[in-house]
């Protein structure tokens, strides 16, 4: 397991990320590569994952209870969790907590950006049927979700939004302008990309990209996402449209 101490941030722009999970141990490979392992070997990021059973109290170490008036599963308690982020918060000024959920706020890019230029971040996974709602009323900031489905919990939903907001710090990516030719940069999706060979199967990669003209290409471009972005997002096509006809 990938432990690395925040407490003392080694640079005042470094972003502290505390998971709080269940199942910790679902994060090892994925803190350990890539751009994860990058941010955090640069000092731009320190990112820690929790098991909520730390914090539980008794002999069994148990997190979880039935809920009141009966149904279906069993419930996160309230007190393993607010000891657990009363702690992580430490000598943090500025914490912000965001529960996984597949009731909150739609994660997108804009919220990847802005979380990624806060100072502590705290995910708090939850499991079963969820977690108890006084935590959610008088501990979580911000609740996020990843998709219109349910997951069995919410430890992979947090390693995708650390996973898109980790892109944004500055000095993690290797060139920051391949944020602005990344779907929904500018409500836009992407364009095609093509490699070696020129020629595949006897499918030829359009000559526009082999002209050297990058006035050209980056006209090209910029059409390709224009027609993309109307075929296959009508959503982000409109608001693009709003954005633009204001502009003129
Ligand atoms: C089985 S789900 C509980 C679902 C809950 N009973 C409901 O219907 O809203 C267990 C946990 O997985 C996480 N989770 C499930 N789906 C999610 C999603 N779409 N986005 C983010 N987190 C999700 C949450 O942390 C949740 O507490």
């Amino acid at each position: 397991m990938l432990q690395v101490d925040c407490d003392e941030p080694a640079s005042s722009r470094m972003l502290c990320i505390d998971i709080l999970s269940l199942f910790p141990e679902m994060l090892e490979g994925f803190f350990a590569t890539s751009m994860i392992a990058k941010a955090q070997k640069k000092s731009l990021a320190r990112i820690t994952a929790h098991s909520l059973r730390q914090w539980a109290k008794g002999k069994h170490f148990i997190t979880d209870e039935r809920p009141f008036g009966g149904g279906a599963g069993m419930l996160l308690k309230p007190e393993p969790i607010f000891d657990a982020i009363e702690e992580l918060k430490g000598k943090h000024q500025h914490s912000w907590v965001v529960y996984l959920s597949p009731e909150g706020d739609l994660f997108s890019t804009p919220k990847a950006q802005e979380f990624s230029q806060k100072e502590h971040l705290i995910f708090l996974s939850g499991h079963y049927e969820g977690i108890d709602e006084r935590v959610r009323e008088h501990l979580v900031d911000e609740e996020i979700s990843i998709g219109d489905y349910i997951l069995t919990n919410g430890t992979l939903a947090a390693a995708v939004v650390v996973d898109a907001l980790i892109r944004h710090i500055p000095g993690v990516l290797g060139d920051e302008a391949s944020l602005q030719q990344d779907s929904f940069f500018d409500n836009l999706l992407s364009f095609p990309q093509y490699t070696r060979p020129e020629i595949f199967r006897e499918w030829a990669v359009p000559s526009i990209l082999l002209s050297g003209n990058h006035q050209a290409i980056q006209q090209w471009r910029q059409e390709q996402r224009l027609r993309r972005t109307q075929e296959r997002r009508p959503d982000l096509w409109k608001i693009w449209r709003q954005k633009h006809s204001e502009k003129d």
